[in-house]
């Protein structure tokens, strides 16, 4: 049995018949080919399937695709894009926020997130922001210095 869906991912509408019990991350990977989407533990734990649905951050392991009909979801290609890539984006290459990049997509969305909210965030709310992420190549230092220098670029 599946139930059709009406969204939008990226700024493209989608309409799509899905099974009740797929979950948004393998949607967003395996049926719309979003790949970037990155799948670690799969019970909410790293952070790593972080996506915005309607603003706001959250994990894409935790969800039901269904569970999006009628929302706006953004994936991490959303921000850039390879020679055109977003300022979040050039931060991480300049502050060398990244090794393996596994975290990377999720570490990107939920500091948009976190920028947004709170673009004036302390070096204390940005570690706090982004506690929910967990990186295995363990580069926080260098992953709040790409936030910080977004956030001072702002002002
Ligand atoms: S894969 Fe979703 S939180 Fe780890
Ligand atoms: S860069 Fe490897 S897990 Fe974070």
């Amino acid at each position: 049995m599946t139930r059709t869906i009406k969204f939008t991912v990226n700024g493209t509408a989608h309409e799509h018949p899905v099974e009740p019990r797929l979950l948004l991350a393998d949607f967003l990977r395996h049926t719309l080919g979003l790949t970037g989407t990155h799948v670690g533990c799969e019970h909410g734990v790293c952070g790593a399937c972080t996506i915005l649905l309607d603003g706001d951050s959250v994990r894409a392991c935790l969800m039901f695709a269904v569970q999006v009909d009628g929302c706006v979801v953004e994936t991490v290609e959303s921000l850039g894009r390879i020679g055109k890539l977003n300022p979040l984006q050039e931060a991480f290459h300049t502050h060398h926020a990244l090794q393996c990049g596994f975290c990377t997509p999720g570490m990107l969305m939920t500091a948009t997130d976190l920028l947004k909210k709170y673009p004036l965030a302390t070096d204390d709310e940005i570690r706090e922001g982004l506690s929910g992420n967990l990186c295995r190549c363990t580069g926080y230092e260098h992953i709040v210095a790409a936030v910080r220098a977004v956030k001072e670029s702002a002002k």
